[in-house]
């Protein structure tokens, strides 16, 4: 049960406020999932053109890299997009920029719609490429925005819609495709994160991204059709909705729980299904029904990361940065988020080539090393205000050699637990 006291904090201003920003989450989402399930129409597109234009058919490492450049190339502008953050916020204020990013969306639908009439999929991969800028900025102005306007109290949950509205974006396109900086000087504010926070919010980035959630969200559908699956497209849009339900619990329990807690589990949750994916993939030959262990795999692969490494990245940046160096922290960790994203969607196909059946192992190994790094390096953020959060840093930092252990840290905030 909610407290009164939190109750009368959820005004309607605030939820309109956060429910309009949350669009720009739904339409990153909505790109992440857009592409994977038609990727055979798309295939097919590129084939015909190329047809049309070389009057000889389309090698098959040629096909796939127009493939895979299309995929990747959105993380590609959510590289710019996301190390743009700072430059906007600075000058033209959080709500401004949120507003004038949407320009690059219209931009971005447009080309994409006239890609096919045009018979070019260098107009799909520009407006790929367009819509990966705007999504980019949105990942930094949404979480910042938010995390700013909401109170102490309701900061994960609010924090946590960024996420839902994410995966709700990813669901709709995979639902309605069944059928087919200039530059900021960041100079000045890094020299104010300290070197813990920094680190974590790294860590914390790149165990999202790095944990292989998107080899799921790119390439479900042909990871299903490899493991034997009847019907990929079901079983695709069936790891959508497993995504949105578990958004909407860990949205209720992260501020009982904890972000530490959930993080933890959802690691060690994904290590161990990645372990179950690895065995229903090596195992396919001899035994039939290990297809279905492999939606089972990947259903509860992505029930675990959206208990905690979904949405707890996106917000804990703003929440372990003061409001001078936030818009540079969120610039540098959407930079590290993008970049290890794109890493994922260019590299997968191939790597997955190479290993065959054990390609999750790699995912095993690194979300291990994140679940060591969290249990021993990053502190408890829930209830506590950014003020307090920033004192425990210092203290550490002024503690020199003599480290604090993360229960130290969350001991800090014991006054403002709630
Ligand atoms: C997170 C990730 C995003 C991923 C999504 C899946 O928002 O940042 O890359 O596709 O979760 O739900």
């Amino acid at each position: 049960m909610l407290s009164r006291q939190v109750k009368m904090q959820i005004t309607l201003p605030l939820l309109m406020s956060v429910g309009t920003a949350v669009i720009g989450s739904l339409q990153f989402g909505y790109n992440i999932g857009v592409i994977n399930a038609p990727q055979k129409i798309i295939e097919k597109f590129i084939n015909e053109t190329y047809f049309e234009r070389y009057k000889d058919p389309i090698s098959k490492t040629s096909l796939t890299a127009i493939w895979s450049i299309s995929v990747s190339i959105f993380s590609v502008g959510g590289i710019f997009g996301s190390f743009s953050v700072g430059f906007f916020v600075n000058r033209l204020g959080r709500r401004n920029s949120m507003l004038m990013a949407n320009i690059l969306a219209f931009i971005a639908a447009a080309l994409m719609g006239f890609s096919k009439m045009a018979s070019s999929w260098e107009l799909l991969i520009i407006s790929r490429f367009i819509i990966g800028l705007y999504s980019g900025l949105s990942t930094g102005f949404v979480p910042m925005y938010i995390g700013e306007v909401s109170p102490t109290a309701l900061r994960g949950a609010l924090g946590t819609l960024h996420q839902l509205g994410i995966v709700v974006g990813i669901l709709i396109a995979q639902v309605v495709l069944k059928k087919l900086r200039g530059m900021t000087d960041v100079s000045a504010d890094m020299q104010e994160m300290k070197e813990e926070s920094r680190q974590m919010m790294r860590e914390k980035k790149l165990s999202q991204q790095l944990s292989g959630i998107n080899a799921v969200f790119y390439y479900s559908t042909r990871i299903f059709e490899k493991a034997g699956v009847k019907q990929p497209v079901y079983a695709t849009i069936g790891t959508g909705v497993v995504n949105t339900a578990f958004t909407v619990v860990s949205m209720f329990v992260v501020e009982r729980a904890g972000r530490r807690t959930l993080h933890l589990l959802g690691l060690m949750g994904m290590a161990g299904s990645a372990i179950m994916m690895t065995i229903a993939l090596a195992l396919l030959e001899q035994i039939k029904w290990m297809s279905y262990l492999s939606i089972v795999a990947i259903f509860a692969f992505v029930a675990f990361f959206e208990m905690g490494p979904g949405p707890i990245p996106w917000f804990i940046t703003a929440e372990l940065f003061s409001q001078g160096p936030r818009p540079s922290a969120i610039a540098v960790a959407g930079f590290s988020n993008w970049t290890a994203n794109f890493i994922i969607a260019l590299g997968f196909q191939y790597v997955e080539e190479l290993c065959g059946p054990y390609v999750f192992i790699i995912f095993t190994v690194l979300l291990l090393v994140f679940f060591i790094f969290t249990y021993f390096k990053v502190p408890e953020t829930r209830g506590r205000t950014f003020d307090d959060i920033a004192t425990g840093f210092r203290q550490t930092a002024s503690a020199g050699a003599e480290k604090h252990s993360p229960e130290e840290l969350n001991s800090l905030g014991a006054d403002s637990q709630l």
